[in-house]
């Protein structure tokens, strides 16, 4: 598995494993290519088998980190692609001095919260009913909010 910054080359790719990955609403190929111009995103992409198998997306939100989205496709679930994502992005965090790395995601997803809490992340907080189906956001971060 090799890891590597995302060009507009993978964006069709990186969509169709968002999709495959159960994102309810993936970021469209205009979204990505907006991303990819922007000094203060950093996205990558893991390739295994030869082909794209996930991928991450970082912000830099006035000096803090947050993960806008990871995806892996379905056929390279548990192999350990997540983690290497994550991974990256922290050590991304690290060498641009973030003090702590924020993400959101739906309180449904515990594989995602499992991936997360294997680095520190904890639960920050929730956000009532704020997905289309009434669903809580669960908001995390490495380093409690006071
Ligand atoms: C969440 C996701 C990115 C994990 O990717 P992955 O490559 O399968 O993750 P890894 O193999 O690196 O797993 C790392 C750890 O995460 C946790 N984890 C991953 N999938 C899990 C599952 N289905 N159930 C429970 N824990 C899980 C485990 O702690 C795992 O470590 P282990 O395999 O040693 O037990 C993947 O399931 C995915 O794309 N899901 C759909 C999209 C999504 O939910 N994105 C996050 C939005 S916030």
């Amino acid at each position: 598995m090799n890891i590597r910054r995302m060009g507009p080359a993978d964006i069709i790719s990186v969509v169709a494993i968002d999709t495959a990955a159960g994102i309810l609403l993936p970021w469209s190929p205009n979204a990505y290519a907006r991303e990819l111009l922007k000094q203060t995103t950093f996205c990558w992409v893991a390739e295994a088998e030869g082909r794209l198998a996930g991928s991450l997306t970082l912000w830099d939100v006035v000096g803090e980190g947050e993960i806008a989205n990871v995806a892996v496709h379905p056929d390279f679930w548990r192999q350990g692609i997540g983690r290497a994502l994550v991974q990256t992005a922290l050590d991304k965090s690290a060498e641009l001095g973030f003090p702590r790395v924020m993400l959101e995601g739906r309180a449904s997803n515990l594989p995602a919260q499992a991936l997360y809490r294997s680095f520190g992340f904890e639960e920050d907080g929730r956000r009532r009913g704020y997905y289309a189906n009434g669903e809580d956001a669960i908001l995390m971060s490495t380093r409690k909010t006071e």
